[in-house]
């Protein structure tokens, strides 16, 4: 598919070597491990859509209803003229629930890996918002970006939107670098509205992470399918599982490809063995009360605004000031 004419296209996504040295050095080390971001090709990301719409997996529903109830209260403190720029934008549904309420917006940029979903993405919302600028960024979000000279010119505030909880996937340490790089980006009166999941019962996310369809476990093991055809591997997906485990002590849902019996996979020419029971760590879901957030927030410079939650206080949205 081809951007549609409004669309400006800006292609960084990383090159398919990046996936390759990605793989055999994850495999090489002790315990195992993949970068999550390698979960979403385009059959990963149509599985985690899928994840989305399970009846287990809350936070994407419950993060629209809070931005569906909110949203005139988050326009208003963004204000008239903004360039909103979305981190892992997807599919695209929740900015729309933004820009409805927002007051005359200047321009979007989406900035995502999945280049089919992305110029889908603002493709359509180019068609909604005809007067809006928007921008399709294919990149892993991790980059740092420099924004187009295009997107400097809007009279509002730069706000970086961040929903889903994609934030989880980092450390907190790592968050706290991301959320600084944020603050560079949008500059001196810009802002950051960041979806966040919050720590729950056991019970709740461990289901979350393990639904009875096995969508999640399809979206985990479609990983080992991505590295079988494209780096030629040999991988009998059938002899690995999914395992998603909430850790209450450490704040985070820990998912592991966990192999079924002593096995030996070759990747890329490469060999490498597998003991029954072995893990490849594929993501951490990181989950924080709402002090906990704001206290990294404070520290990566931005001053917490605002923070809306659920009746159920399932999930949060915050309102940074940079
Ligand atoms: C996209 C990182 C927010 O951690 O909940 C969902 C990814 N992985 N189910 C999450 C995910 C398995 C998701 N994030």
């Amino acid at each position: 598919m081809r951007p549609g004419a409004a669309v400006a296209f800006h292609d960084l996504a990383p090159k398919l070597e990046s996936f390759r040295d990605a793989v055999l050095d994850g495999l090489s080390r002790t315990p195992k491990r993949i970068p999550c971001r390698f979960l979403y090709d385009e059959r990963g990301s149509d599985l985690f859509e899928a994840i989305c719409d399970t009846p287990e997996y809350y936070p994407t529903r419950t993060e629209m209803t809070i931005l569906r109830k909110h949203a005139r209260d988050m326009a208003r403190l963004i204000g008239p003229d903004a360039t909103l720029i979305e981190y892992g934008s997807g599919a695209g549904q929740k900015v729309k629930l933004l820009l409805r309420a927002l007051d005359r917006p200047f321009a979007y940029a989406g900035i995502e890996v999945s280049r089919e979903i992305l110029l889908r993405a603002t493709d359509d919302l180019s068609l909604d918002w005809p007067k809006l600028q928007v921008v399709a960024i294919c990149a892993d979000f991790l980059t740092p970006i420099s924004l187009p000279a295009s997107l400097r010119r809007g009279a509002g505030r730069r706000v970086a939107f961040f929903p889903g909880s994609s934030i989880g996937n980092f450390t907190p340490a790592e968050a706290t670098r991301f959320l600084q790089q944020c603050r560079t980006m949008v500059g001196p009166g810009g802002g950051m509205l960041i979806g966040v999941d919050l720590k729950k019962d056991e019970g709740r996310l461990d289901a979350a992470y393990n639904d009875k369809a096995g969508v999640t476990a399809a979206f985990t093991l479609n990983l080992l399918d991505r590295i079988n055809r494209e780096l030629g591997a040999d991988f009998a997906v059938g002899r690995f599982a999914h395992h998603a485990k909430y850790q209450p002590e450490v704040g985070r849902v820990a998912i592991h490809i966990r192999s079924l019996a002593d096995q030996m996979v070759t990747v890329a020419g490469r060999r490498f063995n597998f003991a029954e029971g072995e893990g490849i760590h594929t993501e951490d879901s990181w989950k924080y009360a709402v002090g906990e957030f704001q206290d990294l927030a404070r520290d990566a410079g931005y001053r917490p605004i605002a923070c809306w939650t659920d009746a159920g206080e399932l999930f949060s949205v915050h309102y940074l000031a940079a």
